[in-house]
């Protein structure tokens, strides 16, 4: 990699589907302090990222600067302040002269708005490509401009691109400095939408197959963030039934599942009121350790049979397994590490979610409608 800046795969929270329109000085120094004292940060989350909306305009020297109103206090402030929770500070643009939501982009100003981000502090920037031209090249230079004015700054901020999957940015993303690249459209709080445009977990993880080649230390595939805990709440949502929330069984496939693939870990949901279940998923050690694991590796799906598809994610120091079940019935399993998948040295293997051992790895039960367990095999 380029740089030590995303040797595992980011963790944070950003506003989007739960807030949209409503980020704020306010909400982002709540959200901050909710992070600390929901276990969240010391589970590893830690960039806090506010989404778009937040531009106020252009100063009389082309500066950027935020809405007045709702951030009164500006960045530099906000950022100190998040800075002193032992946290992280993520904010977005637009690779246009307007962002999606209409705000001024940074399209011609690539110098100069990478420069004030790291004059505030600013850790982390999602770049987005809303009213940009549809064609590849024109999205690499772009995407470049920022990533070098980024660098140019000499301070350590993580690139995130956010162009949506459309031209491949798993080919050209690192090239043009990038550290993690959206591979789909933006997720929606529901498990299956069949909607090409409003796609639903498992529309997104339905397309991520075959994109393991290209996540590593560094570079990340990012099938979007997390809906869990969203429960059809958010801002996002509409009314429309198909995206009305996931239940709690679907929520938990939906983290296991990215973190079996590896994906930048970036909750949406809202921290200051969260479920007990929606907080012990979030920070589940063993899942998180899956993600996190030092070799990097995306996990792919090796096997499927009669509903049932298992994932496997190679671990610095073992494997991980992904036993999923895809209908709509419960489904009885049997996984044998050395049978189903030539895991041929000793390993126990412990249940992710329970963190109970097997002694000698192989494991049996049912899972629900739209379950999954994951099983950590460690190399004695
Ligand atoms: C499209 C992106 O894909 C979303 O994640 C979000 O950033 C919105 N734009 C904001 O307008």
């Amino acid at each position: 990699p380029a740089d030590t800046l995303a040797l595992t795969p980011p963790m944070g929270w950003n506003s989007w589907n739960q807030f949209e329109w409503e980020v704020s000085d306010s909400l982002i120094r709540e959200i901050a302090d909710a992070m600390v004292s929901t276990g969240m940060r010391d589970a590893g989350y830690r960039y806090i990222i506010i989404d778009d909306y937040w531009v106020g305009g252009r100063d009389t020297k082309n500066r950027l600067f935020p809405d007045p109103v709702r951030f009164p206090h500006g960045m530099k402030a906000l950022a100190d302040y998040v800075h002193g929770k032992g946290l992280k500070l993520g904010i977005y643009s637009d690779a246009a002269e307007l962002t999606c939501a209409g705000v001024t982009g940074s399209l011609g100003f690539e110098e100069l708005d990478a420069q004030t981000f790291a004059d505030w502090g600013i850790d982390y920037l999602k770049y987005d490509y809303c009213h940009a031209p549809k064609d590849r090249t024109t999205a690499f230079t772009r995407y470049k401009k920022m990533g070098d004015a980024l660098k140019a700054t000499g301070k350590p901020i993580v690139y995130a691109i956010c162009e949506w999957g459309g031209r491949s940015p798993w080919l050209w993303a690192k090239a043009a400095g990038g550290h993690l690249w959206r591979t789909t459209y933006d997720s929606r709080d529901s498990w299956h939408s069949g909607d090409h445009d409003l796609v639903g977990i498992m529309d997104i993880f339905d397309t991520q197959d075959g994109l393991e080649r290209y996540a590593g230390p560094g570079a990340w595939n990012d099938p979007d963030l997390l809906m869990v805990g969203l429960y059809g709440k958010g801002k996002s949502s509409s009314p429309d039934k198909r995206f009305a929330g996931c239940t709690d069984e679907e929520y938990k496939t939906h983290f296991a599942l990215w973190c079996m693939l590896a994906a930048p870990l970036i909750v949406n949901n809202d921290l200051r009121d969260m479920s007990d279940f929606t907080r012990k998923l979030l920070t589940n050690k063993h899942l998180i350790a899956v993600d996190q694991d030092s070799l990097g590796r995306q996990g792919y799906t090796f096997l499927r049979s009669d509903d049932l598809q298992y994932l496997r994610k190679e671990l610095k120091d073992g494997v991980a397994i992904c036993v999923f079940n895809r209908s709509e019935t419960p489904k009885d399993f049997t996984f044998d590490p050395v049978k189903d998948a030539d895991i041929l040295y000793p390993a126990d293997a412990t249940n992710a979610w329970t963190g109970r051992v097997s002694k000698k790895g192989i494991v049996r039960g049912t899972l629900p409608a739209h379950g999954c367990e994951v099983y950590i095999y460690r190399r004695k």
